[in-house]
């Protein structure tokens, strides 16, 4: 039996108070008293801008960005004069692009909302400059488009491979492109180390303030992400539980269902520690493990996440064994026929490149000391699945019979995708008659059932946060650097070491170590439908 209770979190506290009454009941749903007079929305236009987009015949651009910037257009937060300017090396022309970008709409957003009115507006401000990153060519161009609104907000966004970063930002500047108002956004990876992500730092820094650089990790972007935070912060009930006297472990799982398809290039390059670990994962273990904020402005938030980020216990080559587990897919059954394994996927049989990463990360804090914190990720695994698992420790004496069945603990779960939402398990006894059994049942806040209409994608709140100036879900350079701290040494283990990362079958829940390694503290992985 579930309890579905979709609801804003600030109604949460009486919420769980009334659910868990209401458990004597069979039937229990608040749906209702929630979803009428919730507001979901409130769209604030930001200032007039112009947006060049640097690679904007790419992948990033195609799925991401140019949906995004249209959903916001759709939602009347582009102020009417905004001017979206597409670069990149390739000749076009404005019509060409703006063909490429109805493609892209017409690929990655709902027909429904795509009316001949919007596309035609939001089209409309698309122009495009063919420009080279490393030679002249182009830029005179560029100086010119902008240079008919030399006040307005710039942004400048790096949909390029970091190898370009420190070009653009040369030629931007030599150029005189960069105003008081300019803003630049870059994509990660940033570096592929704490050495080279300095030396791309100190690339950008030369033409941009620290204030004015986006490092966009998308994961911040997103709603249940951001709610994390509501939840933490906006709520007194989980505060005095959220340390190590009432919360066992953490688990922190980003599983994805697709191999490296086309950016098997890129990937090779990477791995999932770098790709995934060294970001989006420890962004959202700083999320859960900050302390409270000063107040919600972006050093104050910054300034708790890089705490969180110095206190982890590093991991020396001792350890790596224990604590960490590098895995790469095979291939594997799938509806039509067999899935190919990532050696074949790349066309290179030696590749060491992992595809999988679980690891126990433990921070050193009176918060947090004996609390560890179990991340994995992995591609080709069994579900597509991002989630937070908080669970508490068990009750300390158990008053019940022994026929009731064991107790489980509680258990928080913060869903990312798919189906965003969170989910809080209580054991409660089952109703009806024939003594005390127990379940554990989750208070269910699906948000895609709570906010009627379709969730924003994480590019659009960080694409128009880069507008209004606010750098909170963006990261400092500090916290880049700190996160690479941590992973360095776990990558020159591995260099070091001539095991070779641990086989998995495509569609399992990756290599088998990764189960010893949280079983092997007594605790296992969750899994959703076990409950
Ligand atoms: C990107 C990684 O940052 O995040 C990809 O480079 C990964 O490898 C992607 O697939 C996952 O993002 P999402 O939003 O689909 O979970």
């Amino acid at each position: 039996m579930i309890y579905r209770l979709p609801l804003a979190c600030t109604c949460f506290v009486a919420t769980v108070i009334r659910a868990v009454y209401a458990s004597r009941q069979v039937k229990f749903d608040v749906r209702t008293s929630f979803s009428e007079n919730y507001v979901t929305t409130r769209i604030i236009p930001v200032d007039v801008f112009d947006l060049v987009v640097f690679g904007a015949t790419g992948d990033l651009s195609q799925r991401k960005l140019i949906p995004a910037l249209f959903h916001r257009d759709e939602q009347g937060q582009l102020p009417p004069e905004a001017r979206i300017i597409g670069t990149s090396r390739r000749a076009m022309s404005d019509a060409e692009f703006r063909a490429f970008a109805k493609d892209a709409l017409e690929k990655f957003v709902e027909e429904k909302s795509r009316t001949d009115e919007l596309m035609e507006r939001f089209l409309g401000r698309l122009s495009y400059v063919s420009a080279e990153a490393t030679l002249d060519d182009g830029w005179l161009k560029l100086e010119q488009v902008l240079g008919q609104h030399p006040e307005r907000i710039r942004v400048f966004y790096l949909a390029v491979g970091p190898d370009l970063f420190g070009p653009i930002c040369d030629r931007l500047g030599t150029h005189k492109l960069v105003t008081p108002q300019s803003r630049v956004v870059v994509e990660k990876p940033v570096g592929k180390s704490g050495a080279s992500a300095d030396a791309l730092n100190d690339e950008i820094g030369k033409v941009f303030p620290e204030p004015a650089i986006y490092r966009i990790d998308h994961y911040l972007g997103k709603e249940t992400v951001q709610n994390l935070m509501a939840l933490r912060f906006a709520n007194a009930l989980f505060e005095p539980l959220w340390n190590g006297m009432h919360i066992d472990h953490v688990q922190i799982t980003v599983a994805e269902t697709l191999g490296v398809e086309t950016r098997a290039g890129y990937y090779d390059t990477s791995g999932a520690l770098r790709d995934m670990v060294q970001n989006h994962m420890l962004q959202l273990l700083c999320l859960v493990a900050m302390e409270p904020p000063s107040a919600m402005d972006a050093d104050a938030v910054r300034d708790e996440k890089l705490k969180v980020l110095k206190s982890l216990k590093p991991i020396t080559a001792a350890d790596i064994e224990h604590s960490v587990v590098r895995g790469q897919y095979r291939g594997g059954p799938s509806n039509n026929g067999q899935l190919k394994s990532y050696l074949e996927d790349l066309g290179n049989p030696d590749s060491r490149t992992e595809t999988f990463v679980a690891l126990k990360a433990e921070i050193n804090s009176w918060r947090w000391a004996n609390v560890p914190f179990y991340l994995r990720t992995g591609k080709r695994l069994a579900e597509r699945v991002s989630e937070i698992v908080v669970e508490f420790k068990p009750i300390p004496y158990n008053v019940f019979q022994a026929t009731a069945g064991s107790l489980k603990p509680n258990r928080l779960l913060i869903r990312l995708q798919p189906d965003e939402g969170v989910e809080l398990f209580l054991s409660i006894k089952e109703p009806g008659p024939g003594g005390l059994r127990f379940k554990h049942v989750p208070l269910d806040m699906s948000f895609a059932e709570a906010f009627a209409g379709r969730q924003p994608e994480a590019y659009e709140r960080l694409l128009t946060d880069v507008v209004r100036g606010n750098q909170t879900l963006f990261m400092r350079r500090d916290e880049v650097a700190a996160a690479w701290r941590y992973i360095d040494p776990i990558l020159e283990a591995w260099r070091d070491s001539s095991e070779p990362p641990k086989p998995y079958q495509s569609g399992s829940w990756g290599p088998t170590a990764a189960i010893s390694l949280i079983e092997r503290d007594q605790r296992t992985w969750y899994e959703p439908h076990v409950e």
